[in-house]
């Protein structure tokens, strides 16, 4: 049987009440595993072709899939050409609850490793902006890695403090998701560990947090946005009193959530002063849906400008930005020219060596000063009279806009490739290497062998 923090124990039994028998013996279940597929990249008729483990679909999720336990959907090449992000099935609730639309400036504030992210930007569909921000620097470049395996054109990926995004982004979202960080009582039977660390005044920490997230978001988000708030715990402190509070502002009102499948909804009695709408949020539950344990609340903000908060802090001026020199741009276009690959469209601006094209209309002055993992496609890097095109470019590029093409449908060539080796075939010079028409990376031919560039640090060291 499970071994649940006694302390945790007696405090759910006492909240669950007669619910609680069934609630506890969840924990002995299995955890449920999910894969979400990348619309930006393909249909759901070739994905099931090629994605052989594809499983039970999600009720609540047009993308997802329930998968068998037993498989492992990171050790497959569909996951290294960006087909699928791997996700538990509930975790899929909260984008689906924010739902943007293209050209929308979204925010997911606390985002690694990136499974909203990658939702909400399949559902701007590479129009408007998803921004995401990851106060944990290494977590933060897991992030930016799975938006390019992705091939997101309209990323930004920000690591920050929240409060710190303010002087640039006040009211700069129309929509925003905060998965907060939380006690993961959610998450105790897919990570054991979680329920080791977890402590009475964890849950207060995480509650304390939580509430000074909310009133960042509230200076971040334009009047009538929207926000979805969500985690991966039981805790009514963390759940229907953060919820509670943000309407106690009076400058949000409760959102009501309906997904196929999902029956949990949050619970006033577990308020501090009895709020009724907190009925309208989602509290997920493993006894009553199969997936792990989350709380969902939607709000849109009723406060008008006349009422926004005062800003503290304010914008750096100091910029890494420029725009890139004529004779940078004669490079870039000569790699085009030699490629066969359309001139990017938009500004191509300069950060060190690089070269890229943000976000159409987005204010990349913005981003002053801060600690900037992506903006855009980073398109190119700039050595000595020339340029030499990035990965993440790759990634965002499909076969017929590439002159050079290297396709195998072969996995064991696949891994190869993956594993940095070279591949022997007639290709002279840049070449987007390819399985099943999607792109892996790229190399560089030399007539016999095409030279390996799939980065030394993505680079896979077992099959
Ligand atoms: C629940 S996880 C996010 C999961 C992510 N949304 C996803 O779907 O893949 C919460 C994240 O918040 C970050 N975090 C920790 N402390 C934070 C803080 N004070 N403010 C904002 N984010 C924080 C954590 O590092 C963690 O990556």
């Amino acid at each position: 049987m499970f071994a649940l923090p006694d302390a945790f124990s007696d405090k759910m039994k006492m909240l669950m009440k007669d619910e609680w028998k069934a609630f506890a013996d969840a924990f002995d279940a299995p955890a449920h595993k999910g894969i979400r597929r990348n619309t930006l990249k393909i249909d759901e008729q070739s994905f099931k072709r090629l994605v052989s483990f594809v499983g039970t679909p999600v009720p609540w999720c047009r993308t997802g899939y329930e998968i068998d336990s037993e498989i492992r959907p990171g050790k497959h090449v569909a996951y290294y050409a960006g087909l699928y992000y791997v996700q538990e099935p509930t975790a899929m609730i909260p984008a689906e609850a924010l739902s943007p639309k293209p050209g929308d400036m979204v925010l997911d504030l606390c985002a690694a490793p990136g499974g909203k992210t990658t939702q909400l930007a399949c559902m701007l569909d590479g129009e408007g902006v998803i921004a995401s921000n990851e106060l944990v620097t290494s977590r933060s470049k897991i992030l930016a890695e799975n938006t390019e395996r992705m091939g997101i054109v309209n990323s930004v990926v920000t690591s920050a403090f929240p409060e710190k995004l303010l002087p640039a982004f006040a009211g700069a979202f129309n929509k925003i998701q905060v998965d907060a960080p939380c006690s993961g009582e959610g998450m105790f039977r897919k990570n054991p560990d979680a329920a080791k660390q977890w402590s009475p005044e964890r849950v207060s920490a995480c509650a304390e947090r939580q509430k000074k997230l909310m009133m960042t978001v509230d200076k971040l988000l334009a009047c009538g946005g929207e926000v979805v708030y969500s985690t991966c715990t039981f805790s009514p402190e963390e759940n229907e009193q953060v919820m509670e509070a943000m309407l106690e502002t009076g400058r949000y009102e409760a959102v009501p959530l309906e997904l196929p499948g999902i029956v949990g909804r949050g619970r006033p009695e577990w308020t501090l002063h009895g709020t009724k709408a907190v009925s309208l949020a989602l509290h997920v539950m493993p006894h009553e849906v199969p997936g792990e344990g989350h709380f969902i609340a939607k709000f849109r903000k009723t406060a008008d400008a006349s009422n926004q908060p005062p800003l503290d802090g304010k914008r750096s001026k100091k910029t890494a930005f420029v725009r890139a020199d004529k004779k940078t741009i004669k490079y870039l276009k000569t790699f085009c020219d030699e490629t066969d690959m359309a001139f990017p469209q938009g500004e191509i601006l300069r950060v060190g060596d690089v070269l890229f094209t943000p976000p159409e209309g987005f204010n990349t002055a913005r981003l002053s000063g801060m600690r900037l993992l992506r903006c855009g496609i980073p398109l190119a890097e700039v050595k000595k009279n020339r340029v030499e095109p990035t990965h993440t470019l790759a990634m965002t590029l499909s076969p017929e806009n590439f002159g050079n093409v290297y396709d195998t449908d072969d996995d064991e060539i696949a891994f190869a490739y993956l594993k940095g080796e070279p591949l022997t075939a007639p290709v002279k010079g840049w070449c987007l290497v390819c399985w099943h028409g999607f792109p892996l990376g790229f190399g560089k031919g030399d007539g016999r062998i095409i030279k390996n560039h799939y980065p030394k640090g993505l680079r896979i060291y077992k099959k």
